[in-house]
């Protein structure tokens, strides 16, 4: 397995493989078992796999973690190797933007990043756009693999790859959770040992609301409360249901909803989301 720093390198190896199926995992490293299995997939499914790893500063706020984000390289590209991945991108900032000022971006429709995460964390999921498009140009990927914990950004992705044609298979993964219940994060590695209950109320939160769901309650007030009630403790920035499908708001008990969240757990204020069919 190669670790290739350069845009234009990455392009001389993958010139002669444009027959080939080529898998992309983008990531932004401190890879987890999450990662793994989207890694796993791809091996499976294409004839060459690129793990490409960059924290991008264009989808961090100026408040947010991008300094502080954990950086792992050496171990990140141990994993990707041991599961087969055949080149890990890792390009640093100045080689992916000459000047992140002056960037032509690629915006996804207000209606889209309206609410949930793109409302709390303004050009957050253009800088997602934007970086995604660019390592799919990079790569001529046939298939590209992303976390369901994602959302959000897996529906914008799917849009922009319809929107802008590209010829792009998205291949959505599930999440993956540790035994107690709690959603694999990178920034997982910012909790306090003492926080674990307080992030594990996500999921009990969203699984509540499948158990109610499950005993016919479809009053959306009576679903969000009560799961905010279970997120007592954590500072919650949003608690939504939306149809998957669309990421409208969910309005009717016949179509498939799906219960998003985002909280702040103390004393790290490490911002986690997670969500789950309900
Ligand atoms: O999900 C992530 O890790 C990032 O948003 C992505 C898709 C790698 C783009 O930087």
């Amino acid at each position: 397995m190669k670790i290739i720093h350069k845009i234009e390198e990455l392009k001389n190896i993958l010139k002669d493989k444009r027959t080939l199926e080529i898998g992309l995992v983008p990531t932004m490293g401190a890879l987890h078992e999450g990662h793994a299995s989207l890694i796993k997939k791809s091996v499976e499914q294409n004839d060459f796999t690129v793990v490409s790893v960059f924290v991008n500063p264009v989808q961090f706020g100026i408040n947010e973690d991008f300094d502080k984000y954990p950086r792992t390289l050496e171990k990140d590209a141990k994993l990707c190797e041991n599961l087969g991945a055949d080149i890990v991108f890792a390009p640093a900032v100045d080689e992916m933007y000459q000047d992140t000022k002056e960037l032509t971006l690629v915006c996804p429709p207000y209606s889209a990043i309206n609410k949930l995460c793109g409302k709390s964390r303004p050009g957050h999921f253009d800088g997602v756009a934007t970086v995604v498009s660019k390592l799919f140009n990079i790569t001529g990927c046939t298939k590209a693999y992303f976390g369901q914990k994602d959302a959000q950004q897996l529906f914008i992705i799917k849009k922009m790859v319809k929107d802008l044609n590209f010829n792009v298979e998205i291949v959505p993964c599930p999440i993956v959770r540790e035994n107690d219940g709690l959603a694999l994060s990178s920034r997982n590695s910012y909790l306090k040992e003492e926080s674990r209950e307080d992030a594990l109320k996500l999921y009990k939160a969203l699984k509540y609301a499948k158990e109610l769901r499950q005993k016919g309650i479809n009053d959306r007030q009576i679903l969000c409360d009560s799961a905010l009630k279970i997120l007592e403790g954590t500072l919650v920035d949003y608690i939504e249901i939306v149809n998957p499908e669309t990421f409208e708001d969910w309005q009717d008990e016949k179509e498939p909803a799906l219960m998003l969240i985002a909280a702040k757990i103390a004393p790290t204020d490490t911002r986690l989301i997670d969500n789950m069919e309900i």
